[in-house]
């Protein structure tokens, strides 16, 4: 991990009092990131990632003693949480307060909360924060739709730096530790559910709450996440459990293949390019998105991907590559 440059962190904060735009490095992935109290700022971002202005956005903390500025009625599960999970990859779903203005929750009723342990993150919401628990809203520094950056040169690629590009200025704080967006848990509601899965996975915030966490169902709000087509190569992904009879259906054309060792111990010709996949959840997360942008980039026709194991710590990679594949 790079150290922080305190001199590009200054830099950074710099750009956020002019209502500036600034990648920031997370553990997850990173994050395109304005002041949350700042409308003029925050419409930057919509429209730097063509997202429409219906889907929230998540505020970055310092912390367990900024949730009040942001949130009211909190339950007592989000400070369990705050002081398990925190700071690191959990954003949680709270009632939302006065500071929360509609341009960060599409006009919703709950704001989403977290934060990030990434070193560089840290310091800049740090020295942005203050003393009045000033917040950073920020998605994941992708176009819409796409793959999310887990490096600064994905940022680049994508959404660019000024004058050419789209960001004021890029931290490049290294790659990201994680490798997929955090979990999301709603504390809003009666009773908590999952959003989104990721490296905080249900079997830790069930031992963490003491009761069941469900997936959220229909009703609960909106995550963009949950579109679809959400994280997509450009490129078609097929996921299957058979790469060998797969591999022979598609002979006629190029592909790039990401799948276990004994898989690909016999790659026939048409194979462009190929990965192994890790074969625990965690070292999977961190590679995910690096290997997709790369099987992207291999000018292949179609990227077959084996489908991987289920369980409690697969549910994240599982999620994200339907996704991808849809
Ligand atoms: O790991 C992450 O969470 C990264 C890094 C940068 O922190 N951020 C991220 O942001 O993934 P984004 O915007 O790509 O995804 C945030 C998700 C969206 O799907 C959004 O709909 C959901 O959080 N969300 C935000 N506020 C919400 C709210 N009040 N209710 C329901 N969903 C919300
Ligand atoms: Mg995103």
């Amino acid at each position: 991990m790079q150290p922080v440059d305190e001199r590009a962190i200054r830099a950074a904060v710099d750009v956020l009092e002019c209502s500036g735009l600034v990648a920031m490095p997370t553990e997850t992935v990173y994050g395109l990131a304005a002041n949350a109290e700042d409308e003029k700022a925050v419409m930057k971002i919509f429209e730097a990632k063509h997202r429409p202005t219906t889907h929230p956005l998540i505020v970055h903390i310092t912390g367990e003693e900024a949730l009040d500025h942001w949130a009211r009625e909190i339950p007592q599960s989000a400070y369990v949480l705050a002081r398990r999970f925190w700071p690191g990859p959990l954003t949680m779903i709270l009632k939302k307060s006065d500071s929360v203005g509609d341009w960060i929750t599409g006009g919703q009723d709950s704001v989403g909360l977290r934060c990030p342990s990434h070193p560089w993150a840290v310091a800049l919401i740090k020295s942005f924060a203050g003393k009045h628990h000033r917040g950073l809203a920020a998605p994941s520094a992708n176009t819409f739709g796409r793959i999310s950056p887990t490096t600064a040169q994905h940022v680049r690629d994508d959404l660019g730096e000024k004058p050419k590009g789209k960001v004021d200025f890029i931290l490049d704080g290294g790659e990201c530790e994680v490798g997929v967006e955090s979990t999301i848990i709603n504390l809003s509601g009666e009773h908590p559910e999952i959003l989104r899965h990721g490296a905080i996975t249900r079997n830790m915030l069930e031992e963490a709450l003491g009761c069941a966490v469900p997936d959220g169902g229909k009703d609960s709000p909106r995550v963009s996440g949950s579109l679809k087509s959400h994280y997509a190569p450009k490129t078609k992904v097929i996921l299957c459990d058979d790469l060998v009879s797969e591999l022979k259906k598609y002979g006629d054309k190029k592909i790039a293949v990401m799948a276990s060792a004994r898989s690909l111990a016999q790659t026939p010709d048409h194979v462009i390019k190929w990965f192994v996949a890790p074969d625990n959840a965690t070292a999977y997360m961190h590679d995910l998105y690096v290997r997709l942008h790369e099987l992207d980039q291999a000018g292949a026709d179609l990227i077959l991907i084996e489908t991987p194991p289920t369980g409690d710590a697969w549910n994240a990679v599982q999620d994200r590559l339907s996704r991808a594949a849809a």
